[in-house]
């Protein structure tokens, strides 16, 4: 109720999944050939985006704003399509899915205990990792069908970020205001141990996409200023200038017109 321009999101969730079907699937029959290192990281992402996202759903749906709750299920069936996208990828490389690993059990259950702002800023730490994560995938894999996969999986996922931002920022001003930066800065203290510990697992797999530990973790912290000025006091073109600076040309005709509503 507070905010009322979700309206605008499931919009552009359902001309998306519109694209995405006219568009068709990646060319799986091309197969893939990656380092064991990369199909390793591939398989760790594909668990953290398949997850049924029941518990952010309810948390939509009590926070009495019908545009949201229904955003919010558009975003979590592309979340599932990301699982499916990169199980079949894994697929095409003969490589299996892995059922599951400890630390995904455990970020779903501490994520059930909390609410929606804090469900959100939990989630953001991992879309924001998993925005540079993409990128590396997309332009440093060498492989034409990953690339493809990840580039798909990319746009909508720098889709995701001002989507959650938008929320955070009406879920931030129910907050005193002395106490939104530092609810912020302990946000980004969090991101940088977060892309640590993902540099550290996923270190051998990020240099063979050519990007070093330090690099990876530098540009995601890099990256997190514009969501803490996007969360704190959204300005209407943040997204068209900052984050389109940061694609190559060719990523960056495709979605520009778009940001920034
Ligand atoms: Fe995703
Ligand atoms: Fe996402």
């Amino acid at each position: 109720m507070r905010t009322g321009g979700f309206a605008q999101w499931t919009r552009r969730f359902e001309e998306e999944r519109e694209r995405r079907r006219a568009r068709g699937e990646p060319d799986w029959a091309r197969g893939a050939t990656l380092h064991p290192a990369v199909w390793a990281g591939i398989q760790r992402f594909q668990i953290g985006e398949d997850g049924d996202g029941a518990n952010l759903v309810g948390k939509a749906d009590a926070a009495g704003d019908g545009d949201y709750a229904r955003a919010v299920r558009l975003f979590v069936a592309e979340e599932q399509h990301h699982a499916r996208l990169l199980a079949r990828l894994l697929a095409a490389g003969g490589v299996p899915t892995l059922t599951g690993h400890w630390s995904d059990a455990v970020f779903v259950r501490l994520r059930r205990l909390m609410g929606l702002r804090m469900e959100l800023l939990v989630l953001m730490i991992a879309e924001v990792v998993a925005l540079r994560y993409y990128r590396a995938l997309r332009d440093g894999s060498h492989d034409a069908l990953t690339s493809d996969v990840a580039g798909r999986i990319l746009s909508d996922e720098q889709r995701h970020v001002p989507f959650h931002c938008e929320r955070l920022h009406a879920s931030l001003m129910d907050l005193p205001r002395t106490t939104r930066r530092p609810v912020m800065a302990l946000w980004q203290l969090l991101l940088l141990v977060v892309s640590l510990v993902v540099a550290a697992d996923h270190g051998a797999a990020l240099r063979r996409l050519g990007i070093g530990r330090p690099r990876f973790v530098s540009d995601v912290m890099a990256s997190s200023g514009t969501v803490v000025s996007a969360v704190l006091a959204p300005l209407p073109d943040a997204w068209t200038s900052t984050a389109a600076e940061r694609q190559p040309t060719a990523s960056r005709t495709r979605r520009q017109g778009e940001g920034g509503g």
